[in-house]
């Protein structure tokens, strides 16, 4: 049993179009694809977490574009009802997704990241269970696609934690969400 000052944070992790779109039209990433040179912080963000949730769909895009998922030094859910085994080192997890990150945010030693998609993040919105918000602004507009923030979530308050800017235009956000 783990005893912990402070709960871990759930932290959403993302980049998304100006217009708010996380795919293009054809639920392809293919808009990010000229930002890859650099990494944008991720890796020092890699550090302060320990556990990934990742719906199916996102961790089913990166094994059809020809890549393994990543983090398998992390303790990685994949979330969904269709997948009944575990891959690998990851475990499938078809449960409740509240009982899991409440579960995870005791167990934790470092912070949880989700990675995606809209359709884990709006869950963990409506259940209030986002502790943190980065997003990286991608200079592109794409009129179609998914959206980020999408079908339904709790509204809440931001507060604005830093901004950093990178020299091909990305700018990244840092939010925590207000309780
Ligand atoms: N721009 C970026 O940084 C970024 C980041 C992440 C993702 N993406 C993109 O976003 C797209 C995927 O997003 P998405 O919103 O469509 O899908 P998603 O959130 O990754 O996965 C949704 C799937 O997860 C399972 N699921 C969801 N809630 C569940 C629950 N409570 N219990 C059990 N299973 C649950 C369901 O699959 P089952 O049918 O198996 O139950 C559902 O179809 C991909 O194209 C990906 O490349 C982009």
């Amino acid at each position: 049993m783990v005893v912990k000052d402070e709960k871990s944070k759930l932290i959403v992790y993302i980049s998304m179009t100006l217009d708010g779109y996380i795919t293009d039209k054809d639920e392809s990433i293919g808009y990010l694809s000229e930002y890859n040179s650099e990494d944008y912080d991720y890796d020092s963000f890699l550090n302060t977490i320990d556990t990934v949730i990742v719906g199916k769909n996102t961790y089913n895009k990166v094994i059809e574009m020809g890549f393994e998922y990543p983090h398998k030094n992390k303790d990685v859910y994949i979330i969904s009802e269709s997948i009944i085994n575990n891959i690998g080192n990851f475990k499938l997890y078809s449960g409740s997704l509240k009982k899991l990150v409440v579960k995870l945010k005791k167990s934790s030693l470092k912070n949880i990241y989700c990675d995606g998609g809209s359709h884990i993040i709006s869950q963990l919105l409506s259940d209030n269970l986002v502790d943190e918000i980065i997003v990286t602004i991608i200079p592109v507009l794409l009129n179609g696609g998914l959206k980020l923030f999408t079908g339904s979530y709790n509204a809440a308050k931001l507060k604005h934690l830093k901004t950093r800017t990178f020299l091909n235009g990305l700018v990244q956000n840092h939010y925590t969400v207000i309780k």
